[in-house]
C-alpha cells in the first residue's frame, strides 16, 4: 500500500492558531456551498493517521471525537484499508438487498459472531444509524402487529421521521417539525446527575431504576398507552448525544423485564456505544442483557457509510418485500466491516478500550479535583464525558464555558465535540496509548485554564 506522501509527524502540533488561511477560505466555501447542518468546530481536515489529524494549514491535532465515534481502529488503519484497497477493484456494488454476493455474508457472520445471545442471529444491513432505527421499528411493527413506542426523555436515535420522534435531547432537532411519526411517548430516563425523581442516583441507583420504571408502568402503561399497543421500548444503553448519561446497572435488565411481561419487545441503540468503545464489544454486556433487536452503525466500518440491525432470528420478517434499501451491504463497507472486526479482535481493541477507558478517567477524576467547574466526570471504558456546571451545588450547566473549552482545545491542538446541554465528549479511536490521553489531557487542560 502507497501511503508515505500521506504521512505526516503523529504529534500534536499547532503551526499556525486555528483556522488557518487555507481553512479559513474552505469554511467560507462550505457555509456558500453546503446546506447549513450542525457544524461545530472549523477545523478542516486533510489527512488521518491512526489517532491523530493533520489540517489543511499542516496543524496537526488529537482527535477525542474519533469521527462521532467512529474510527475506533484509527484513520486510515493499514488492514482495513488494504483490504478496501483490494476491493476497490474488484466490485464496488451490486445491491445486496436484491442479489448475492461472499462479502455480505462475511459481514453478517462477523458481525453476528460479537453480538451477544447464544440465539441464531439475522443482519439487515443499512447505511446509517438513523436507517438502522427505521428498520429496527419496521422489525417491531411486524413481528408484534403493534404500532405505537416508548423512548426516553434526553435520547437520540436519528434525524428521519421514524427516529426523531424518538429522539429528545435537543429542541432544535425537532423545531417546526412536527408532526413526524405518531405513537411515541418519551418518558424519564434515570440519570445519576440531573434526574428528574430528586433521588440521589449515584448513592441509590436500584431507587432510581425503580422510580423510572413505576413511572412507565403507573403512568404510561396504564394511563394512556396500554401496553397492548406497544411494540417496543427504544433505548440507548448509555445516551450518547444526550449528555453521556450511564443508567444504574440494574436498569436494563428490569426493563426488559417490563418489556417481557407486558409483550412488548426492546430495541437497544448501540450505534454510538457500541462496537467495543465502552471496553465490551456492546455496551448492554455490561449491564446483562442480550438484545432482541441491536441497532448498529457508525464504528462497524471503521468510517465507510454503514449501519445494520441484528435481530434474533425469530423475529426475521416473514415475507420478501417488507423492507429493503440499496445501498445495504454494500461491497466496500461489508469488507470494511468484516476487516474493522478482524483487525479489532487481533489487536484486542475492546480490551484496549477498557484499560485505556481507566487511564483516561483517572486523568479527568484529576482534573475534577482541580476545576470545581467540572461537575461530573461519568462513561463507561473509553466512552467519558466531563459536564461544566456553574456551581456544583445547583448543577447549573455551564454552557459558554462548554463551548468555550471545546473551542480553545481545538487552538491547541485536541479535537473535542459536546453532548448534552454543558458536557464534552471524550472519545478516541480505541488504539490510543496512555501516552496519547496524556497528551490529549494536555491540550484539554491549558484550554479549561485559558476559557476560565
Ligand atoms: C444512539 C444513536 N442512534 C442513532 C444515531 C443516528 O445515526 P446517524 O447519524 O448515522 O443517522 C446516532 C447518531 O449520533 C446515535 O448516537
Amino acid at each position: 500500500m502507497q501511503t508515505n506522501e500521506n504521512d505526516f509527524e503523529m504529534k500534536v502540533n499547532i503551526k499556525v492558531v486555528p483556522p488557518g488561511p487555507k481553512g479559513k477560505k474552505i469554511v467560507e466555501e462550505d457555509t456558500e456551498y453546503l446546506a447549513t447542518s450542525s457544524k461545530s468546530l472549523p477545523i478542516v481536515a486533510k489527512r488521518g493517521r491512526g489517532v491523530y489529524i493533520q489540517d489543511v494549514d499542516e496543524n496537526v491535532y488529537i482527535d477525542f471525537a474519533a469521527g462521532i465515534g467512529v474510527n475506533n481502529m484509527g484513520h486510515i488503519h493499514p488492514y482495513i484499508t488494504e483490504k478496501v484497497q483490494e476491493q476497490l477493484f474488484k466490485l464496488w456494488h451490486f445491491a445486496g438487498t436484491d442479489f448475492y454476493y461472499q462479502e455480505q455474508v462475511d459481514a453478517a457472520k462477523a458481525i453476528s459472531s460479537v453480538t451477544p445471545g447464544k440465539f441464531k442471529k439475522k443482519v439487515f444491513f443499512t447505511n446509517s444509524g438513523t436507517e438502522s432505527v427505521e428498520a429496527a421499528i419496521k422489525f417491531a411493527k411486524v413481528a408484534t402487529r403493534k404500532q405505537e413506542f416508548i423512548s426516553f426523555i434526553g435520547a437520540f436515535h436519528g434525524r428521519s421521521q421514524g427516529s426523531l420522534s424518538m429522539t429528545a435531547s435537543k429542541g432544535i432537532q425537532k423545531k417546526y417539525l412536527f408532526p413526524s411519526m405518531p405513537g411515541v411517548e418519551h418518558v424519564p430516563f434515570p440519570n445519576p446527575y440531573r434526574n428528574i425523581f430528586g433521588i440521589d442516583g449515584y448513592e441509590h441507583p436500584q431507587e432510581l431504576t425503580n422510580a423510572a420504571l413505576d413511572f412507565i408502568e403507573k403512568y404510561t402503561l396504564k394511563m394512556y398507552m396500554p401496553p397492548e399497543n406497544v411494540a417496543a421500548f427504544v433505548v440507548e444503553p448509555i445516551q450518547g448525544e444526550g449528555g453521556y448519561i450511564v443508567p444504574p446497572m440494574d436498569f436494563h435488565k428490569k426493563l426488559r423485564k417490563l418489556a417481557d411481561d407486558n409483550n412488548m419487545l426492546v430495541v437497544m441503540d448501540e450505534v454510538q456505544a457500541g462496537f467495543g468503545r465502552t471496553g465490551k464489544f456492546f455496551a448492554s454486556e455490561h449491564f446483562g442483557v442480550e438484545p432482541q433487536i441491536i441497532t448498529l452503525a457508525k464504528a462497524i466500518a471503521n468510517g465507510l457509510p454503514m449501519g445494520a440491525v441484528v435481530v434474533d432470528s425469530k423475529l426475521d420478517f416473514p415475507e420478501l418485500g417488507l423492507h429493503s434499501n440499496t445501498y445495504g451491504g454494500n461491497l466496500l463497507a461489508s469488507v470494511a466491516s468484516k476487516a474493522t472486526i478482524e483487525a479489532m479482535k487481533k489487536e484486542g481493541a475492546v480490551e484496549n478500550a477498557a484499560k485505556r477507558g481507566k487511564h483516561l478517567r483517572q486523568r479527568l477524576e484529576e482534573l475534577k479535583e482541580r476545576y470545581d467547574v467540572i461537575g461530573d466526570v461519568r462513561g463507561i471504558g473509553l466512552m467519558q464525558a466531563i459536564d461544566f456546571v456553574k456551581d456544583r451545588r445547583t448543577k447549573e450547566p455551564a454552557v459558554k464555558l462548554r463551548n468555550d473549552v471545546e473551542y480553545k482545545g481545538f487552538q491547541n491542538g485536541i479535537i473535542l465535540l459536546g453532548t448534552g446541554e454543558s458536557a464534552i465528549r471524550l472519545i478516541p479511536p480505541l488504539i490510543i496509548t496512555d501516552e496519547q490521553i496524556d497528551e490529549g489531557v494536555e491540550c484539554l487542560e491549558k484550554a479549561i485554564k485559558q476559557s476560565l
